[in-house]
């Protein structure tokens, strides 16, 4: 990070911290489950902490690392399983619901009242924070998932331009790789693959047939030929990827483009997380488009906190004051400035952040209105459990084995989605 930017962001979290600083009626311990822990998301998971302790509260951190959160949740099982949950865990999407139905998390309904967020959030999004209209889950951002972020000066190398459609793509990708840079960097991960492969379902077959195939998962659309193409794509951006992809984690992926070694990265804002903690600049060191095709629509990506029930009155306060202070303004431009994502509070002004972050906020609205805007079903935003699961498996088989033909993964794809 450059010194004039360390500056700028250590005075914002001054300024932050003064504007946050309360005195507790009890102070409380808040232990937090989270997996933020590559450059840049443990800047953002320190915003946070600080957030909580300026409050005289004190945080007990417990990182899960592991892109995606696969790992941190489940760690989270066998933690609640054994009566010994944490009082906040990352949490999204449907599992919110799920976890809710154990009958293991708490009403935050009188912080939610006092604070006002039925009219600061988006309903989409306070829908998924609810079980049975009561708020048991408070969100921090909205990362957009749908985004492709490019090396300008590999791209100037390789005389290739920055592309808007698959096939623009893949002509990138060789001019990239003629050039002896790995067009696109990858980390095989089952959860990067789906990353990846989301795109392409959104960019080919637009977001009418990604709500059918993988939101309301309609067998005839799973099976039929859209979802061919879309295969047989996924399958050709593989070829682009180098040979040490497997098992790769994501911000590694995302160094490569920093160093230059590869020219592209398909993947979430959380990215441009990483680009800013390195000191890199948006729009000079690094560029942000998104992902092929997929201009007029938008993945959605919410972070957010599930509240645990506790027996330890201070400890329930501080939880609830947490659930509070992550819905501060303060808060919310702080850590989203970290984390590459947008404030998920409606109405927040976006002047520090920069144009990735101000295209996200702008494109949120409108695709929202377009009826563009999509869950991303790799962050666990569309589906229940158990069937993210097993297509995401699926998927990934699909990419792995070279073996394995487009109608075989079709019908492979159909019957995970029919997982109970
Ligand atoms: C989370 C992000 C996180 C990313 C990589 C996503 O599922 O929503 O907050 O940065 O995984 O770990």
């Amino acid at each position: 990070m450059t010194s004039t930017r360390t500056q700028r962001f250590g005075a914002i979290a001054l300024a932050a911290a003064a504007a946050l600083a309360f005195t507790p009626a009890q102070a409380g311990e808040v232990e937090v489950l989270h997996w933020w822990t590559s450059g840049g998301e443990a800047k953002a998971a320190a915003a946070l902490k600080i957030t909580l302790q300026k409050g005289g509260h004190r945080w007990k951190d417990f990182a899960v690392a592991g892109g995606g959160g696969d790992s941190a949740m489940t760690v989270l099982k066998s933690r609640v399983v054994s009566g010994n949950a944490p009082s906040a865990a990352q949490i999204k999407g449907p599992s919110i619901q799920e976890w809710a139905q154990e009958g293991v998390l708490a009403n935050i309904d009188d912080v939610a009242k006092a604070e006002k967020w039925d009219e600061l959030l988006p309903k989409v999004v306070s829908d998924i924070m609810k079980y049975k209209g009561s708020y048991v889950a408070a969100p921090v951002n909205v990362h957009r998932v749908n985004w492709l972020w490019a090396n300008p000066e590999a791209f100037k190398k390789a005389g290739a331009k920055l592309p808007t459609s698959w096939d623009e793509f893949f002509v990138a990708a060789e001019a990239l790789k003629k050039a002896g840079i790995v067009p696109i960097a990858h980390g095989g991960q089952n959860w990067q693959d789906f990353t990846t492969f989301e795109s392409v379902a959104l960019g080919v077959g637009g977001a009418e047939f990604y709500k059918k195939a993988l939101v309301q998962l309609d067998g005839a659309t799973i099976t039929g030929p859209t979802m061919t193409k879309v295969l047989e794509t996924f399958k050709k951006v593989k070829g682009y990827t180098d040979k040490n992809a497997p098992g790769r984690d994501w911000n590694l992926a995302t160094a490569m483009v920093i160093k230059g070694e590869a020219g592209m990265q398909l993947m979430g804002d959380w990215a441009k997380g990483e680009f800013v903690a390195a000191g890199k600049t948006p729009g000079t060191d690094f560029v942000c488009v998104a992902a092929p095709g997929t201009a007029k629509a938008f993945t959605f990506n919410v972070d957010s906190f599930a509240m645990f029930k506790l027996k330890d009155a201070a400890n329930i306060a501080a939880q609830k004051d947490l659930a509070k202070e992550i819905m501060a303004p303060a808060f919310q431009e702080l850590f989203n400035l970290y984390k590459g994502s947008i404030p998920v509070r409606l109405n927040m002004k976006m002047d520090k952040f920069d144009d990735c972050a101000k295209a996200s906020a702008k494109d949120f609205v409108d695709t929202a209105k377009a009826g563009t805007l999509v869950p991303s079903i790799a962050h666990g935003m569309a589906v229940p459990s158990a069937v993210e699961g097993a297509i995401k498996d699926t998927v990934s088989q699909f990419w792995n084995d070279d073996k394995m033909s487009v109608a075989d993964a079709q019908g492979k794809l159909a019957a995970a989605a029919r997982t109970k």
